[in-house]
C-alpha cells in the first residue's frame, strides 16, 4: 500500500463540509477502530436510545423524531445479532457506522441524534458501560470459583499435607486451609472490582466534545436511564479520564496473580514427584511423542495469563501518562488490551474453577509428604515450652539438635528413642510423642485463622453463607 494512495471512499460523511478529499488508505488504517471497537454496539446502541429519549423529552427532537431513531436503532442491533450488518472501516468506528446505517434507513431524522453530543463522550459512555458489565460478569466467575473453592475445602478439612515456607516442608497444614486461603484472596479481589464498579458509575453523557453543550439537555436523565449514579461532575474529565479502566485492569492484574500462583501450586503438585493431586483427562493433554505423559497445559496457560492482563495495564497507563486534557486519538488504544485482558481472565477464571472442581488429591500421598521434613518439629518445640516451661528460644536450640540427629539416622522425630530425647533433654517425657503425628498437629492450631480442622469447616461453612 502506497502512502499517499486515497482509501476506496472520499470525503467523510461526519467531517465532509470542510474536507473535500478522503484520507490516504494508511491514514484510514491507523485512524479506523472499527475492527475491535465494534465489539461496543450494544452500550453504544443503548447509549444513543437513553440520548434520544432525553433529547425528546427536553423538546430538542420531535417524538416522531425520537420515535423513528428508536426504531431504527432497534432493528440495526437485529442486524448486527444476526450478522447482517456490514462494517465499513470508511466510517472508521462503530458510533459512525451506527449512525451511518440509522440515516440510511430512517433519514433526516438519523441525523439528529447526534445533537448536543459528540462521539468523545459517547465512547466514554460506551467504555464505561462495557466495563461496568465486564466487572459484573468477572465478578460472578470469581464467585463460581469461590464455591467450588469452598466446596473442596469442606470436603479436605481434614487432609494433611504439608504447608511450605520457600517451598520446603514448613508445618503440616490441611488442604482446605490452603485451599481457602485462596479464597480469602479471591474475596478481596471481588471487593476491589466492587469499589471500582462504585467509583465508576457516572455518566459522561452529555460532556459532548468537551465542555458541554449550549443545548437544554438533561444529564441526569440520561445518567438514571442508563444505570449510573450521577452525571460527572465535569466535562473535561468527563472525556479525558480512562482510570476506570486503569482501575479494572490492576484488580484484573491481582486476580490474574492469584490464579497465576494457584495455577503454579496445580503444576507442582500434578507433578509425579509430588504426586498431591491428579488432573483428569478432561483438564490434562497427553504428549505425541512421549505416551506417559499428561501436561497440566490448563494450569500453565492460567499461569501465563496474568502476562497479557499486566500487559494491557501496563500498556494504558503508557497511554495516558503525559496526555494533556482533554480527550486525543492516543485514547482509542484504550480498547484491545482491555477487551483481550477480560477475555483472558475470564477464561483463567473458568479454566481454574473447573480443575478445582477435576482435581482428584491423593490422601496418602499427602499424609506421607506431609510428615517428611521434620514438618513437625515447631510442635516439638512449643510443647518443651509447655510441659517443661523451656523457654521458646531454649526448646528451638534443643529440637534443631534433635532434627540433627534424627537426620543423621535417616529417620523421622518419632523414630528417636526416649533415650536419644534424653540426652538433649533429660525432663522429656513420653508424651512427647503424642505431639509429634501430623494430625495431631493441625488439630493443635486452633487459634482465631489456624489450620485446625474444625476452623477450615467453620470457615467453609461462613464463605458458604456469604456465597448464596
Ligand atoms: N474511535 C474513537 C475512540 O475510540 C471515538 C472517539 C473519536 N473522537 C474523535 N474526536 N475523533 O476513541
Amino acid at each position: 500500500m502506497s502512502s499517499h494512495q486515497p482509501a476506496p471512499s472520499t470525503s467523510n460523511q461526519a467531517w465532509g463540509g470542510r474536507y473535500s478529499e478522503g484520507p490516504s488508505a494508511i491514514m484510514q488504517a491507523i485512524n479506523a477502530s472499527i475492527g475491535f471497537d465494534r465489539k461496543l454496539w450494544r452500550q453504544d446502541i443503548r447509549g444513543s436510545l437513553a440520548h434520544a429519549a432525553m433529547l425528546k423529552h427536553v423538546g430538542i427532537i420531535s417524538a416522531d423524531d425520537e420515535a423513528a431513531i428508536r426504531d431504527g436503532l432497534n432493528q440495526i442491533a437485529a442486524e448486527i445479532e444476526a450478522g447482517e450488518f456490514t462494517f465499513s472501516e470508511a466510517l472508521e468506528d462503530i458510533h459512525m457506522n451506527v449512525e451511518a446505517r440509522l440515516t440510511e434507513r430512517i433519514g433526516e431524522a438519523g441525523k439528529r441524534l447526534h445533537t448536543g453530543r459528540s462521539r468523545n463522550d459517547q465512547v466514554a459512555l460506551d467504555m464505561r458501560l462495557w466495563v461496568r458489565d465486564a466487572i459484573d460478569g468477572i465478578d460472578g466467575q470469581i464467585a463460581d470459583l469461590m464455591r467450588a473453592l469452598v466446596d473442596r475445602a469442606d470436603e479436605h478439612a481434614a487432609t494433611v499435607m504439608p504447608g511450605f515456607t520457600h517451598l520446603q516442608p514448613a508445618q503440616p497444614t490441611t488442604l482446605g486451609h490452603h485451599l481457602l486461603a485462596y479464597v480469602e484472596m479471591l474475596g478481596r479481589d471481588r471487593a476491589r472490582l466492587a469499589d471500582c464498579r462504585a467509583r465508576m458509575n457516572e455518566s459522561p453523557l452529555g460532556a459532548a466534545a468537551l465542555c458541554g453543550t449550549g443545548f437544554p439537555i438533561d444529564r441526569h436523565m440520561t445518567a438514571a436511564a442508563l444505570g449510573f449514579d450521577q452525571p460527572m461532575r465535569n466535562s473535561l474529565d468527563a472525556v479525558a479520564s480512562r482510570d476506570f479502566s486503569l482501575e479494572f485492569l490492576s484488580t484484573a492484574t491481582i486476580c490474574g496473580t492469584h490464579l497465576s500462583r494457584f495455577a503454579e501450586e496445580i503444576v507442582l503438585w500434578t507433578n509425579p514427584y509430588f504426586g498431591f493431586v491428579k488432573l483428569s483427562d478432561a483438564f490434562t493433554t497427553g504428549s505425541s511423542i512421549m505416551p506417559q505423559k499428561r501436561n497440566p497445559d490448563a494450569a500453565e496457560l492460567v499461569r501465563a495469563k496474568v502476562g497479557r492482563i499486566a500487559g494491557a495495564l501496563v500498556g494504558l497507563m503508557t497511554v495516558m501518562k503525559g496526555l494533556p486534557l482533554t480527550y486525543g486519538k492516543d485514547m482509542q488504544e484504550d480498547k484491545e488490551g482491555l477487551f483481550d485482558a477480560t477475555e483472558a481472565l475470564a477464561l483463567g477464571l473458568a479454566a481454574t474453577a473447573g480443575m478445582v472442581r477435576d482435581m482428584q488429591p491423593d490422601g496418602a500421598r499427602l499424609k506421607a509428604a506431609a510428615g517428611a521434613g521434620f514438618s513437625t518439629a515447631t510442635d516439638l518445640a512449643d510443647w518443651l515450652v509447655r510441659e517443661l516451661r523451656l523457654p521458646f528460644r531454649d526448646a528451638h536450640h534443643v529440637t534443631g539438635r534433635l532434627v540433627a540427629k534424627a537426620d543423621a539416622k535417616g529417620i523421622d522425630l518419632s523414630g528417636l528413642s526416649l533415650e536419644e530425647m534424653q540426652a538433649e533433654e533429660p525432663r522429656i517425657h513420653n508424651g512427647i510423642y503424642s505431639v509429634l503425628t501430623v494430625e495431631a498437629s493441625v488439630a493443635s492450631r486452633t487459634s482465631y485463622g489456624g489450620t485446625a480442622p474444625v476452623n477450615v469447616r467453620r470457615m467453609a461453612g461462613e464463605w458458604r453463607e456469604r456465597l448464596k
